[in-house]
């Protein structure tokens, strides 16, 4: 039996990639093991959006160096790092056989022959095959959340970003090809569907259909047993009045928008090439502030890009104020390879980078306390996703993708229930606590 390891890094786009990864091996009759050691092949998906996730792959490979070289073991790079890097990744680390690239898993059958037959590298770098976006042999690990890539790519060119460089060119999926696999993913079990793409809100449908991504919304939300839709990411410069409103329509659609907004200041807006003002970011804000729905709003933000001077840092905490974000993700300026912004150098400090960082969240978890605390006494639904025995409560995550953890009634016979039968079910909970991250509560029904 071939034997593989696989670690992934990175985004959800690169989860899912992961997910199609295992299935085709697993077609092959190989077997997914626990730990590099028990592995003949050790495949690593690889992120490459700040520096440190590029550095965590070679971290890993170097120790497998010291330890002696490959032990006969196959090490392949698979991911944005592998796209990015191509054969000079055999320079660095010569024990290496395979790299392949994030348009390229459709080939990995064909390139693990021909490692099977001896050759020692093996390369799938190209970045205009037709990719097809979900093999039939995905795996996937979570039994109630599935993914689904609808678009593959990026178009635009944000001066920081290496995501252009790393997965090529916009590519729609047609939508017959995401509502069939909506449907089998439905009929098979799964509640909740979340749709990929780096920006999913210029998803063109390829076919004479045409739908645009609102449509591809509405119809996905329609789908018998899907209970809950979420997408990720949005891009502001094409998010359109229109995702609001199905939103507004649609319980099924997850009321949650993430929506990126990297700089509270119009001036590292332009400089990063983001294609909108602040007031423009602000207009959308508004669609959503404005909605019948409550609408949880996530963002990413940047520190410390080259040229944001005190000033602008400034902006971008009063823009934190301004919108009430329900949570944010943050992350100090990484220089790139290939990306505009490099030729702008790295003019503001780590120390300042870090000191920016901290100072916004803080700013921000005041905000997320002030906002999760607003919500004790309601009654909101989870779809139970575990359970932490340290704790004895359950842990659920609602519509706007708060984890609520809870007690529960205890059953009338005093029968314990069986994990497995709860996990995955919807159900209501009181919310009695909460924290800057997470709430907590108990649910009036016996589980
Ligand atoms: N397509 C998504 C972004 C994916 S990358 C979008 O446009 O929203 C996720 C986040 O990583 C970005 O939103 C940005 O905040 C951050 N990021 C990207 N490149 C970066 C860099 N060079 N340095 C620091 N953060 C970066
Ligand atoms: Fe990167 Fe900008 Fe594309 Fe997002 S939209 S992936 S930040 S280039
Ligand atoms: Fe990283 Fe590639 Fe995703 S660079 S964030 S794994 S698209």
């Amino acid at each position: 039996m071939k034997k593989f390891y696989l670690e992934t890094f990175g985004c959800q786009m690169n989860v899912h990639d992961s997910e199609k990864v295992v299935g085709t091996l697993e077609s092959r009759g190989y077997e997914q093991v626990e730990s590099p050691a028990e592995a003949d092949l050790v495949l690593y998906n690889t992120c490459s959006i700040r520096d440190k996730a590029e550095q965590k792959v070679f971290h890993r490979l170097d120790q497998f160096k010291r330890a002696g070289g490959n032990n006969g073991k196959v090490y392949g790079v698979l991911g944005c790092v592998a796209q990015q890097e191509g054969q000079r990744i055999f320079e660095r680390s010569p024990h290496v056989g395979l790299v392949v690239g994030s348009a390229s898993y459709s080939k990995l059958p064909e390139l693990l022959i021909r490692i099977e037959s001896g050759e020692r590298r093996v390369t799938g770098l190209s970045l205009d095959t037709e990719e097809a976006f979900e093999t039939p042999m995905t795996r996937r690990d979570n039994p109630h959340r599935a993914y689904i890539t609808i678009i593959e790519g990026c178009d635009k060119s944000c001066a920081y970003c290496v995501v252009p460089f790393t997965r090529g060119p916009e590519r729609s999926r047609s939508s017959a090809s995401v509502m069939a696999e909506a449907r089998q993913l439905a009929a098979a079990g799964w509640t909740e569907i979340q749709l990929l793409g780096q920006n999913v809100n210029s998803y063109r449908d390829p076919t004479p259909a045409g739908w645009d991504f609102a449509r591809l919304l509405e119809e996905v939300a329609g789908v018998a047993g899907i209970r809950r839709v979420r997408f990720t990411t949005s891009h502001p410069r094409d998010f359109v009045k229109e995702i609001v409103d199905a939103i507004e329509r649609n319980q099924t659609l997850c009321d949650m928008v993430h929506l990126p907004v990297q700089s509270g200041s119009t001036k590292v807006l332009q400089a990063m090439d983001r294609q909108y003002t602040r007031d423009e970011y602000m207009r959308r804000i508004e669609w959503m502030k404005n909605a019948r729905r409550a609408i949880a709003i996530s963002t990413d933000i940047i520190v410390g890009f080259p040229g944001e001077t005190e000033e602008d840092f400034a902006e971008t905490l009063s823009l934190l104020d301004q919108v009430e974000y329900d949570s944010i993700f943050s992350f100090k300026y990484s220089r790139r390879p290939n990306t505009p912004a490099l030729a702008l150098g790295d003019q503001v400090a780590e120390e300042e980078k870090g000191r920016r960082l901290t100072i916004l969240q803080e700013r921000q978890r005041a905000i997320q306390l002030r906002r999760n605390s607003g919500l004790i006494g309601s009654e909101l639904e989870v779809l139970i996703e575990g359970f932490n025995s340290a704790t004895g409560q359950w842990i659920g995550r609602t519509s706007q993708n708060r984890v609520l953890n809870f007690t529960a009634a205890p059953r009338a016979a005093g029968a314990e229930p069986q994990k497995s039968e709860v996990i995955g079910r919807y159900v209501p909970v009181r919310v009695q606590r909460a924290g800057p991250n997470s709430l907590a509560g108990e649910c009036a029904v016996a589980l």
